[in-house]
């Protein structure tokens, strides 16, 4: 028989050993710890002990007493009420009264075959207990939890073994030494444990730092790559909730919403390639600052050779003063009114009609006399767009222009094969930036130029290579496709993939409605009012019809009040107007 026990012992030590290196759950992980051990000696109760951060006391992790029906800590959903065991007095010196704190201190296992036999340890707390619940506490076996390092990390306490016939007894010597192999592998158990958090954590911390970076270059777009998780996870949860339609099978395992957590957190992450000047560019001449002021003082120029001109008249003395100064007055005003135009289509409020463009080139036709080396004071950067033979000054100039040099182009090594291998429809352009001026001023709409579009536009698909670029784990093997889906439209037309609906995730097409939601809901551009919370829904309704976004996913985000909940917790208070939201249902939209 006692062969066989052994075995068994054995075998249940074999068998912990490879649970506690499967279990990630913290609060199992204890459990395991203690019920194995338990059972191993077949006693009727024990406390697991964890040592504190701050490495001066003994948390209680999980209690058990079979015969008080005691189960207090681990998953049992009960807390357990004592504060932890103090490793050290007031004066800082160590408590080796305590049968577990003197196991923490010194490492040693403690074998106690009657607690009310003993001097060394103080027991009055135990036999206080046992006085107010008719218990007796007569068995002890403590043992350390030691990491790889030889560190206690927490302590194991079994009291009351019992022999088979129920009979309390003593921890036999037989027993001491696997209980001691069970806490060591639940010590490296935990030790990884502890690792993968720290491991985690670091990830996490790392994600919301370049979210924070990436929000800090744009004081406009500032928290979207924090609000845009935070609508995902909305979505995931109302997705997961719900018990009927589309969404009734949908749910997510602790992994996957690690997975979704990242993949939202870094949806952006491509943004640290995008220059702030074209993040945020306010209006159409500028670049790192507003260009206006250069071709304002054009204009200022033109204005004094007016003057000048008008002087030289009166001087002269071959007209009429009168009929110069009504010339005088009349040029001024002319080129007051024009510059109006300038800096009116430099803002890129409104939309440039053709006339509009008529207007400009017409302005753009006005010269000035430069009298001055335009390539001096230049950058290296500068200096090699231009050719080297430049007209020497006098030279005549428009008043604006698009001049060779305005023309940025791609650094050496921008490929498009590169874009076309990772299946991008998005191609780079023939220049990476273009800061004519016409050019720039003629913008039909907003304040970007094909290349400023293209340039913002490639956020994501630096996101893609970035994440590409990252060696995750298994269990974060779909961060890009979730992370790098958020431009795409359910039609196909969207960037950089054109990827269709069903070529989708759903944890990317639910990415898409909230990036969305929440670009619309911000105030998304310098020049912009934040637009109220009916008018975003009334365009994403829009968006739905157009195939744009996913009709089921929308359905949800109406119906289960997520828009509502958003809105309460991050739109201003003039935002959060009275909406309908049955005339945004896909149904009604019909
Ligand atoms: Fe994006
Ligand atoms: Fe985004």
């Amino acid at each position: 028989m006692a062969v066989l026990q052994k075995e068994e012992r054995y075998r249940t030590l074999i068998e912990l050993g490879i649970a506690l290196s499967a279990e990630r759950n913290h609060d199992r992980l204890m459990e395991k710890i203690l019920h194995g051990a338990k059972s191993m000696c077949n006693a009727d109760g024990g406390t697991l002990y964890l040592v504190t951060e701050a490495k001066d006391g003994l948390r209680f992790e999980i209690m058990l007493n079979d015969t008080l029906a005691i189960a207090m800590g681990g998953t049992t959903g009960q807390a357990i009420p004592f504060p932890p065991l103090r490793l050290y007095d007031d004066q800082g010196q160590p408590n080796h009264k305590n049968v577990s704190s003197h196991c923490a201190l010194s490492g040693a296992t403690i074998n106690i075959s009657d607690a009310y036999d003993v001097d060394k340890f103080d027991f009055s707390g135990t036999k206080a207990f046992d006085l107010k619940t008719g218990y007796r506490s007569k068995s002890f076996l403590t043992v350390p939890l030691k990491n790889y390092e030889g560190e206690v990390i927490g302590v194991l306490q079994l009291i009351n073994a019992r022999d088979r016939r129920g009979k309390i007894m003593a921890f036999g010597p037989a027993i001491t030494p696997l209980i001691e192999a069970l806490t060591s592998q639940a010590a490296v158990a935990l030790d990884n444990q502890r690792l993968i958090e720290a491991q985690k954590n670091l990830f996490k911390s790392f994600i919301e730092v370049i979210a924070g970076s990436i929000d800090a270059k744009s004081p406009y777009t500032g928290g979207h790559c924090h609000r845009v998780p935070a609508v995902t996870f909305m979505m995931a949860k109302a997705a997961c909730d719900a018990t009927e339609g589309p969404f009734a099978d949908f749910s997510l395992t602790e992994d996957e919403w690690y997975e979704l957590e990242v993949a939202a957190g870094l949806h952006d992450c491509g943004k640290v390639t995008t220059p702030e000047y074209i993040v945020d560019k306010a209006t159409k001449l500028e670049t790192i600052y507003n260009r206006i002021h250069e071709v304002r003082m054009r204009f200022e120029v033109l204005k004094r050779d007016a003057v000048v001109t008008y002087l030289e008249g009166l001087i002269s003395g071959e007209e009429e003063p009168l009929a110069l100064k009504a010339r005088l007055d009349e040029a001024l005003a002319q080129l007051d009114a024009d510059f109006a135009f300038v800096g009116e289509c430099n803002v890129g409020g409104e939309f440039m009609a053709p006339e509009k463009i008529e207007r400009l080139k017409a302005i753009a036709q006005r010269t000035w006399t430069r009298t001055l080396d335009d390539t001096l004071g230049l950058s290296m950067d500068e200096m090699r767009r231009r050719t080297g033979d430049e007209p020497k000054p006098p030279v005549v100039e428009s008043v604006l222009a698009d001049k060779p040099w305005h023309i940025i182009p791609h650094e050496i090594n921008v490929d498009s094969s590169k874009y076309e291998a990772a299946g991008f429809k998005m191609k780079p352009l023939e220049n990476r930036y273009n800061l004519g001026e016409i050019y720039n001023l003629g913008i039909g709409r907003g304040t970007l130029t094909n290349e400023d579009r293209f340039k913002i536009n490639d956020h994501i698909v630096q996101t893609i290579f970035m994440l590409k670029a990252l060696p995750f784990p298994k269990t974060l093997a779909r961060v890009a496709e979730w992370a790098g889906g958020h431009h795409e439209k359910m039609d196909g037309t969207g960037y950089p993939k054109g990827l269709k609906r069903e070529e989708m995730s759903l944890p990317a097409r639910m990415m898409a409605i909230a990036d969305i939601f929440e670009a619309l809901t911000a105030a998304d551009r310098p020049y912009k009012k934040p637009k109220t919370l009916s008018e975003s829904l009334k365009i994403m309704s829009f968006m739905v019809k157009d195939q744009h976004i996913d009709p089921d996913l929308w359905q949800l985000f109406l119906s289960s009040g997520i828009w509502k909940d958003y809105a309460d917790k991050y739109l201003r208070p003039e935002q959060v107007d009275e909406v309908d939201i049955g005339r945004f249902m896909p149904k009604a939209a019909e």
